[in-house]
């Protein structure tokens, strides 16, 4: 492609550090659809002649018919996807397919394709929140009043709902949902028609091209656009926030899971066995999505790093840009799926959580709370006789509600019978009715927001999901 200027080949070393084919020949639908865009502008622009842009057209559908067909056959001499295409061309039409090169650069090819290549995996994303945020609807309102342990440092704090503690995974989700659809927002402005870097000479038109694409409008600065990849990392970084969250997820499905807490049965769609302990079901899938995560933070730093101190405009570098998205987007999608299913395949066990919720003297904080509304004591006060009754619960081994009132009144006269309403699990967790807690009631709530937001929430494309 640049062989005027060169006397010799590049060497197999060359040949091989350069090719980007092996990763970017995943572009080439974009990269068509660009061209196509590209070659109907120029056409248009009379810069090339009709019948020209007819005949360019009509190879590089044949070329994306090949592709869908057949795939990419790799050929590192050709270093990229777009000389693959431009090249494949030239064998079916001739010289007229060194045409379409004109106007534009393989700087403004690759930010166009990588851009219309991140929207997709934008829009990708969301969808596969959704189906997660709605397989965790579902199980949240089968839930509304199952008990379990609410956990503060991973030791038992108070009752709480299996609905809410769902929800709040709901809410996670529909911040990350946020991300994407911000990212998108910025990534979608076209960069074709910045050429090399500085623009160029033709009488191009770039809002037709952009409109073409489903861009909001051109980029304003060629320079900016041929050399930034800020729209990948805000992708990176959306991507990472929700492997952040899908992590800590399959971590509680991890704990839940084993045998000393007993509140799950992973199904066994999402567990393995051991070669050698023929008892153990691991959580596998969970402990993947967990460790992908760290995977996907990699990648988002891997970009920044290969960005940080590049001076205008386009460098090599740049075309690194590319392994860290695709395999973020690969591992994303492969932990959403996954933990979409578990989610909604996973037994619980509500007695086991419950048990556990009786364990713990979960219900402390409410003992206090009474202490402070029935008899008017000082909150400090009333944690500190609370503090009591719990130190003689644990060397009873019994659990709160199960002390006799004598002893309740032996630590202090002032505790009464009514005490007992306010100390089981059921009590504590319907009382606990603010905006946003754990009450069925306030869950239910929540179930039903989260169904509106579930029926209005559209692609940023504008589609209902
Ligand atoms: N394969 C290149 C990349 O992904 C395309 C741009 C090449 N531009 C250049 N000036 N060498 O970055």
């Amino acid at each position: 492609m640049w062989g005027g200027r060169f006397a010799a080949g590049p060497s197999d070393v060359m040949r091989a550090i350069n090719a980007s084919i092996p990763f970017d020949k995943a572009l080439w639908r974009q990269d068509i659809a660009g061209s196509l865009a590209h070659v109907a502008m120029l056409g248009r622009q009379q810069i090339i002649s009709a019948a020209d842009a007819e005949i360019i057209t009509a190879g590089l559908n044949q070329i994306g018919a090949e592709y869908a067909e057949h795939g990419v056959a790799e050929d590192w001499a050709l270093e990229d996807i777009h000389m693959h295409v431009e090249a494949r061309l030239a064998e079916l039409i001739g010289p007229v397919a060194g045409r379409l090169h004109t106007a534009r650069s393989r700087n403004d090819q690759v930010a166009t394709d990588f851009r219309l290549w991140v929207r997709d995996a934008c829009d990708a994303a969301d969808a596969a929140l959704h189906a997660l945020q709605t397989a965790l609807v579902a199980r949240a309102e089968e839930h509304v009043a199952s008990i379990m342990p609410g956990f503060t440092h991973l030791q038992i704090a108070q009752p709480v709902t299996l609905g809410h503690h769902l929800l709040a995974y709901f809410e996670m989700f529909a911040r990350d949902r946020d991300r994407f659809a911000s990212a998108r927002a910025r990534l979608n402005q076209c960069p074709l028609g910045s050429a090399a870097l500085a623009g160029t000479g033709f009488p191009i038109d770039r809002d037709a091209t952009a409109a073409a694409l489903g861009f909001d409008g051109p980029t304003a600065n060629s320079l900016d656009a041929v050399s930034d990849r800020d729209f990948a990392i805000d992708y990176l970084s959306a991507a990472a926030q929700t492997a952040l969250h899908l992590s800590r997820l399959a971590e509680e499905f991890i704990i839940w899971a084993s045998q000393p807490y007993g509140f799950v049965r992973l199904p066994d769609s999402f567990s393995t066995g051991s070669s050698i302990m023929p008892q153990k079901r691991n959580p596998d899938a969970a402990e993947l999505v967990r460790g992908h995560a760290g995977r996907i933070v990699g990648c988002q730093t891997a970009l920044m790093i290969t960005m940080k101190g590049l001076p205008l405009a386009y460098s090599k570098d740049m075309q690194d840009d590319k392994p860290p998205v695709f395999e973020a987007e690969g591992l994303l999608m492969l932990s959403l799926a996954a933990m979409t299913g578990m989610v909604a395949d996973t037994g619980f066990d509500t007695t086991a959580m419950r048990k556990a919720t009786e364990r713990g003297f979960a219900t402390a904080t409410d003992l206090a709370d009474w202490l402070v509304r029935q008899a008017d004591i000082p909150f400090r006060e009333a944690h500190h006789i609370t503090g009591a009754v719990v130190r003689l619960a644990e060397d009873k081994g019994v659990a709160l509600d199960a002390l006799a009132l004598a002893d309740l009144q032996a630590i202090d006269a002032r505790i009464t019978d009514a005490v007992y309403g306010a100390l089981s699990v059921d009590a504590s967790v319907a009382s606990r009715t603010s905006y946003g807690g754990t009450a069925p009631d306030q869950v239910r709530l929540q179930i039903e927001r989260a169904r509106t937001y579930l029926s209005e929430r559209t692609t940023a494309a504008g589609e209902t999901l």
